[in-house]
């Protein structure tokens, strides 16, 4: 079967009122900051693959050990029709559970969601081919906000890899979390990938690798400011710093300013002071009775906890009760 036409829900329109309203509220804030989601153009998206293939960035590595693992054991006990990824990417460790529920029949709908449309067109054509039997349904969306959009009906398995989950703050997490559960009836599951807490020592480089890969991407948002608000950002001028916060237990991405700067976006005349910082990222590491616990406050029962061989990754798979 050929990928059915993409579903969108987020016009150039809509993002370009969020893009607006996120730079507003983050360049005139205190301690300046962005949302994530903004690193992910053509550009960006095609960074984040190459930091996966990085020797430093292990979580991708891991977490493809879990599902080459527990593939099977998934497809059995979820016995889902529809499988639904949200943040999909390109969706290449899903093809593990894919094969998994081709061999064990009965799944009927790929529904990979993701605000990248480049990723979406190139995941949604190859993964049309390569799986034949299976309809698959590209939704362009933000899964902060389209949760209420997601097909109905049949067995519904979630899956959100890659930590992803980590990139929400504790308040927009709680909050996906409520929204996820609203969004599915009980006995549906939910699949989280969540990296783990560890030493900093083998954390920090996976976000500062040796080959400059990560200070692209980072630096790519103000690419995307540039080229979508007509702004002058010079990303040379800022450094890529990737800093852990062992209090929170989470990495920091930020760039930060190496001169004096006045810059202008939209309205806005943004000053950086010499070796003032924008916050683009944190991505959370986990404690696996953190998982467990924030699934349960949201009205999921864990069901299963998995970890790569060595303790690096969880993948909790959950059940909405
Ligand atoms: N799941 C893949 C990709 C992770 S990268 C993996 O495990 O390798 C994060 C992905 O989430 C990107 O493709 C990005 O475009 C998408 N994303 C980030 N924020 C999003 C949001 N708010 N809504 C939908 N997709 C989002
Ligand atoms: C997508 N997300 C889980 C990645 C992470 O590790 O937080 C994004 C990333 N940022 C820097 N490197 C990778």
């Amino acid at each position: 079967m050929s990928a059915e036409p993409l579903e969108i829900h987020l016009d150039d329109q809509d993002l370009g009122r969020s893009l607006r309203r996120d730079v507003r509220v983050g360049l005139s804030a205190g301690q300046k900051w962005l949302p994530p989601k903004w690193f992910y153009d053509t550009r960006g998206s095609e960074l984040f693959d190459e930091i996966t293939r990085l020797p430093e960035y292990y979580p991708t590595r891991a977490e493809r050990a879990v599902l080459a693992e527990r593939a099977a054991e998934i497809a059995e006990l979820t016995a889902a029709k529809t499988l639904i990824e949200l943040g999909s990417g390109s969706s290449e460790k899903t093809r593990l559970l894919l094969d998994a529920f081709v061999r064990a029949g009965g799944l009927g709908t790929f529904v990979p969601l993701d605000v990248s449309v480049s990723a979406l067109r190139g995941s949604t054509t190859t993964l049309a081919a390569d799986y034949p039997g299976l309809r698959v349904r590209g939704i362009v969306g933000d899964f902060t906000r389209h949760l209420d959009r997601l097909p109905t009906g049949g067995r519904r398995l979630v899956i959100f890899l890659g930590g992803t989950v980590g990139n929400l703050l504790p308040v927009e997490r709680a909050e996906f979390l409520a929204r996820m559960r609203a969004a599915l009836e009980v006995g549906d599951w939910l699949l989280v990938g969540a990296d783990l807490v560890k030493d900093p020592a083998v954390i920090v480089p996976a976000y500062d690798d040796a080959a400059g890969v990560t200070a692209e991407f980072n630096r790519n948002v103000l690419r995307v400011l540039n080229r979508e608000l007509g702004a002058d950002l010079d990303p040379e001028a800022f450094a890529h710093v990737a800093l852990w916060d062992p209090e929170h237990e989470w990495i920091e991405m930020r760039l930060r300013a190496e001169r004096p700067m006045r810059v202008r976006v939209l309205d806005l005349d943004v000053g950086f002071a010499a070796g003032e910082d924008l916050r683009t990222e944190v991505s959370a590491k986990f404690r696996p009775e953190g998982i467990t616990g924030e699934l349960d406050s949201a009205g999921f029962r864990a069901e299963r906890f998995w970890t790569d061989p060595d303790g690096l990754f969880g993948v909790t798979l959950a059940r909405a009760g």
